[in-house]
């Protein structure tokens, strides 16, 4: 199997104690930190935005993998470029131009996800899957972090995946929403290579951040 990276969510860290819970989980092994960002319109909730990704910025060199769910999404790329992202992912439906929306993160020299919820079908961003370097597959709807896996997304992995050995593609495929340690087999053996979790990493064995990690990759 190819290799697993894990990428904690920190909606469900300690808001009041954000730069000391970065350097937990950069201790305890996480690859990438995941970032939510909803704007109260695209999501029915509302978290943080690019003040809080500067001033993170300076805490850990680890890449934030920024997760938008915020529309228009157009417009604010330019300030999560320069607010210290890495990887910027908006939803299809959030935008009036696919092509032009992945061609501005590129031209800001950052790499590209795109977000599909669990109704969107991967017709839709089949023709950019060359283009960009990560899909985001949600196993929720947007919005909540502690909410419960959807089985039938496994398809929709195995899909994206087919297509992606096919072509010789080399996106990654992320996985988002309700990862524990029983789907997280399940969702790595479809292809995912790329996990998100924050109810499982902070939340389980009583909070063991590094025991999560490891077992979720491993497991
Ligand atoms: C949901 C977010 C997820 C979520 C993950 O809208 O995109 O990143 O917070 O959290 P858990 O692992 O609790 O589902
Ligand atoms: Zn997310």
């Amino acid at each position: 199997m190819q290799k697993i990276k894990i990428s904690p969510s920190i909606l469900s860290a300690d808001f009041s104690q954000l730069s000391n819970e970065i350097k937990k989980l950069e201790e305890a092994g996480a690859d990438m930190i995941h970032v939510d960002v909803m704007d109260g319109h695209f999501v029915p909730n509302l978290t943080i935005g690019p003040p809080v990704i500067k001033s993170l910025r300076q805490h850990t060199n680890l890449p934030f993998d920024v997760h938008l769910m915020i529309s228009p999404v157009h417009k604010y790329i330019k300030n999560f470029a320069e607010a210290g992202s890495d990887i910027i992912t908006f939803h299809p439906e959030a935008t009036e131009n696919i092509n032009e929306t992945i061609n501005l993160i590129k031209s800001l020299n950052k790499k590209v996800g795109i977000s599909l919820n669990p109704n969107t079908s991967v017709s839709i961003i089949e023709k950019f899957l060359d283009k960009i370097n990560l899909v985001l597959v949600m196993s929720v709807h947007p919005g909540f972090g502690g909410q419960e896996f959807m089985p039938e997304v496994l398809k929709k992995i195995e899909e994206l995946n087919e297509i992606k050995n096919k072509k010789k593609l080399s996106f990654d495929i992320e996985v988002d929403g309700g990862i524990n340690f029983e789907n997280s087999k399940k969702v790595k053996s479809a292809g995912a290579n790329i996990l998100v979790s924050g109810t499982t990493i902070f939340k389980d064995n009583n909070g063991n951040i590094k025991k999560n990690i490891d077992a979720l990759r491993t497991g």
